[in-house]
């Protein structure tokens, strides 16, 4: 089949070489150039384990191709994937200018009946106003299609080969044998292809967002609540995820939801509610707690250091919303980091894969270290941010005679608090022992 993706960003490009490698005929079309170019020679503009390979093998075979040429890339298409971005406009509405521009461009340029599928994250009524667009020049009939992406960064290749289901909503019966044939090689273990209207499609992205942040809201409350009364929030975790009802997964406490997806989701569906006149009061406190939490590692630092932040030295382990990403969207480390340079410290990070794109963003505000325990040279403290998994075991001894000061703030709970203070850290983290008991232990 022939599919074109318009938009190479973290969704479109996973889509495009995934549905390549299943046999499609696969054409990326952006309007960015530098990112075709470097695509054209196997250069990802993204970090995404797994996907370098699949871009290249496609490329090679001649299944996937790259071009800024968006009116050649919606003639050849019998099925167009519309993954464009969808940040959050001033009101916190999605902003749906790229995905009415690809819309506008879709009818002038058709050469065949199609389909037309929204995989950006859109909110219910998009597909209308998409058809509406492509409507005004078409040729050719069409069939519109909502087919929402679940996708995870950091696991977005197996996520998409492997998903826990795929969501279509469509408008007609050749949509649906279209769109069934795309996801037929996906879905052989017998995960679901869940059809329905067009409207539930598109409000079931919102819905499945908007509920994984009111778990890590929820969870991160609890955990605040556990430091006062002296619980252990990883244990009430365990306590609770065994569960059925429950679930273990997105039970995580952290230093508050980042990314592209659950802020801008969140707001988008808040904003729909006050349009509706419909309140959400539940996603409302989710936004709220988040933002408290976004300042937790910020305020226990400044404990930690006695207040003494002006002419501190304070070291960064993560910067990614989450490891196995390069992506700084909403990150909370940004958060920490404006809150220490606007009370006078200074900052040196690691990351593994985000530093370019920290640097992209923050320039020379910040430092940069080679490795992580570069990063605790002459540092008061060090704060953990991302939970990369080079940083679970590390080598306490030398991290101990790295710092300035052996003060430890864990974002992400990743040692154990008793073994941390009796090698003599001061250590806080998220939802156990509060610093006051580890000062008084160290
Ligand atoms: N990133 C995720 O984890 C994720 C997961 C599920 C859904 N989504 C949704 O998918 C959509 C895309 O997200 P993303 O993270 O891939 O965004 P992104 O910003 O990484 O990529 C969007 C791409 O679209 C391109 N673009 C913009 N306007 C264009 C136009 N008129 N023609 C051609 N290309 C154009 C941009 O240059 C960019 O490369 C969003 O709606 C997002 O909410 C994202």
């Amino acid at each position: 089949m022939n599919i074109s993706v318009i938009g190479t960003g973290y969704v479109g490009l996973v889509v495009g070489a995934c549905l390549a490698e299943t046999g499609n005929d696969v054409v990326c079309a952006d309007v960015v150039a530098s990112k075709i170019e470097g695509l054209k020679k196997n250069i990802l503009p993204i970090y995404e384990p797994g996907l370098e390979d699949l871009v290249e093998r496609n490329q090679d075979d001649g299944r996937l191709s790259f071009t800024t040429d968006i009116a050649a890339a919606i003639a050849s298409a019998d099925v167009l994937f519309i993954a464009v971005g969808t940040p959050p406009d001033e009101d916190g509405s999605a902003d749906l200018q790229h995905v009415l521009a690809v819309a506008r461009e879709v009818g002038k340029h058709m050469t065949r009946e199609m389909v037309i599928v929204t995989k950006s994250t859109v909110p219910v009524g998009t597909a209308g106003k998409v058809a509406a667009e492509v409507r005004k020049d078409a040729k050719h009939p069409f069939h519109m299609c909502s087919n929402p992406e679940f996708l995870k960064e950091g696991a977005a290749v197996d996520d998409f080969m492997k998903p826990d289901r795929v969501v279509l909503g469509v408008d007609s019966e050749f949509a649906r044998r279209m769109m069934s044939e795309i996801y037929a090689p996906f879905v052989r273990t017998g995960n679901p292809i869940i059809f329905m209207d067009i409207a539930s499609a598109e409000m079931t992205k919102y819905a499945a967002n908007a509920m994984l942040a009111t778990r890590i809201s929820f969870m991160n409350e609890i955990a605040n609540l556990c430091e006062r009364v002296g619980a252990n929030v990883d244990l009430v975790r365990k306590g609770i995820g065994s569960d059925t009802r429950i679930g273990p997964s997105f039970l995580f406490p952290g230093p508050g939801y980042g990314g592209s997806c659950f802020p801008k989701d969140v707001k988008a569906l808040l904003k729909t509610s006050q349009d509706y006149g419909v309140p959400l009061n539940v996603l409302n406190a989710v936004e709220e707690a988040n933002e408290h939490q976004k300042r937790r590692l910020f305020e226990k630092l400044e404990a930690a250091l006695n207040g003494k932040l002006r002419g501190s030295h304070i070291a960064l382990w993560g910067l990614a919303f989450k490891p196995n990403t390069d992506d700084m969207r909403e990150a909370p480390a940004l958060t920490l980091i404006d809150g220490l340079l606007a009370a006078g410290a200074t900052v040196v990070a690691h990351d593994p894969a985000a530093m370019p794109e920290c640097r992209r963003r923050l320039g020379d505000r910040i430092r940069y270290a080679d490795t992580n325990y570069d990063a605790l040279d002459g540092a008061d403290a060090l704060v953990i941010v991302t939970d990369w998994n080079e940083y679970r075991h590390p080598d306490f001894n030398r991290m101990k005679q790295a710092l300035r000061r052996p003060v430890i703030i864990d974002g992400r709970n990743l040692y154990n608090p008793d073994r941390l203070r009796s090698l003599g850290f001061v250590y806080d983290s998220i939802g156990r022992m509060p610093l006051a008991e580890s000062v008084a232990k160290a």
